[in-house]
């Protein structure tokens, strides 16, 4: 991927405000069920679905090996039907907690199960079982779990509040969207021979750089090395430098923000955006 390239799509996005987009249909904005709201802050800050799932993933692993331990024939352990019994009434309790997703829960794979292990079923006999039950647990999974990291685990982009040139609380896309305007506007300065304008703009930058790096803090508590880091900012300030100096071969600044494009804008695009679209689009921004 040409990293330029990649840079002046994301400007040409920016440009379109989140706000005005074309919307979502209704079905693009389903998310999951209201039913999970009551299992995460703020109403419940245990995260007690979160919890119920990881007990889930804990009977169903050592299940799994207890079956995996058994000799290929003839071979029984009475301890595995106990083993079922307790991964039974935990799906069927987990199952409960959102009723509408009852559909990916199906009860008879656990009933098969809970019969052949009552059955002192053999490993040849349990493993396709427990298989089908995996099966449906990534089923869900891939459709439904990263919705749900995005929606109660990630902290919302739409509420980081971010500094505009006059010291005024913006929303953390108009950050976005200001930093990389300017850093498209300065090099057609530059072309123009406008090295005040230039000056303007690096000043801009600067400041709407520092406003992003401010802007972790809301969601992370220790520093963060990557992506405001000192060599990205070296960068930056060697472009206030090729303005000072008034050089004028476009191929520098090219040089200075592919750089800062592909150690700051698109590693950390790569890392945040999905969740915070995946929010906007839920909230049917
Ligand atoms: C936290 C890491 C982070 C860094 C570093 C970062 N961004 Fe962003 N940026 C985001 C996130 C998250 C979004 C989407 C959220 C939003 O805009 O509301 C975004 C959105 C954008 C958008 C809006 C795109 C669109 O689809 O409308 C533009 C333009 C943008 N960033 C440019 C940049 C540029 C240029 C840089 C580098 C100088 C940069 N960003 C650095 C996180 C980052
Ligand atoms: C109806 C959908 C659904 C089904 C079916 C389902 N899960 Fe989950 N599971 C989720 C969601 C949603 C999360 C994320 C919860 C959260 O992060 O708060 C999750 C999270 C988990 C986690 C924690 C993973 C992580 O890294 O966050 C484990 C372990 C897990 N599930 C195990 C299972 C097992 C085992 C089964 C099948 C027996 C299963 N799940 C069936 C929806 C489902
Ligand atoms: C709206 C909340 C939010 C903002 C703002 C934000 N992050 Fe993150 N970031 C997260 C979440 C959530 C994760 C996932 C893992 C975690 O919780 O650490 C993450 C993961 C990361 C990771 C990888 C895992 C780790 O913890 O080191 C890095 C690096 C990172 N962010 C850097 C940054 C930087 C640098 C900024 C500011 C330019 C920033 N983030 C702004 C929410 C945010």
């Amino acid at each position: 991927m040409k990293r330029n390239l990649s840079l002046a799509i994301l400007t040409a996005a920016g440009l379109l405000t989140l706000a005005g987009q074309p919307g979502f249909s209704a079905e693009e904005r389903k998310g999951p069920p209201k039913s999970l709201d009551k299992y995460y802050p703020p109403v419940n800050r245990q995260r007690p679905y979160t919890l119920e799932m990881l007990e889930l993933g804990r009977l169903m692993g050592s299940l799994t090996m207890d079956v995996r331990a058994l000799p290929p024939k003839g071979g029984k352990n009475p301890a595995i039907a106990k083993e079922v019994e307790a991964f039974a009434a935990q799906y069927e309790k987990v199952s409960a907690m959102v009723p509408e997703w009852g559909p990916y829960f199906p009860k008879i794979v656990v009933a098969n199960l809970k019969k052949a292990a009552a059955e002192n079923g053999e490993r040849a006999t349990l493993e396709p079982l427990m298989k089908e039950v995996e099966t449906n647990c990534t089923h869900c999974h891939v459709r439904e779990l990263f919705r749900v990291q995005a929606l109660y685990h990630w902290p919302r982009f739409a509420k980081v509040a971010a500094k505009n040139a006059r010291d005024e609380e913006v929303p953390f896309h108009d950050n976005m969207i200001e930093l990389s305007n300017r850093m498209s506007a300065l090099p057609t300065s530059v072309a123009r021979g406008d090295f005040d304008g230039a000056a303007l703009h690096q000043k801009e930058i600067m400041t709407q750089f520092g406003v992003l790096e401010a802007s972790c803090e809301n969601c992370h508590q220790e520093p963060r090395e990557y992506f405001v880091d000192r060599v990205v900012k070296g960068e930056l300030m060697k472009m206030g430098g090729l303005v000072k100096r008034k050089v004028a071969d476009q191929a520098d600044y090219k040089k200075v923000i592919d750089a800062v494009s592909a150690r700051s804008c698109i590693p950390c695009h790569q890392l945040h955006m999905p969740a915070a679209y995946m929010q906007a689009q839920l909230d049917g921004k």
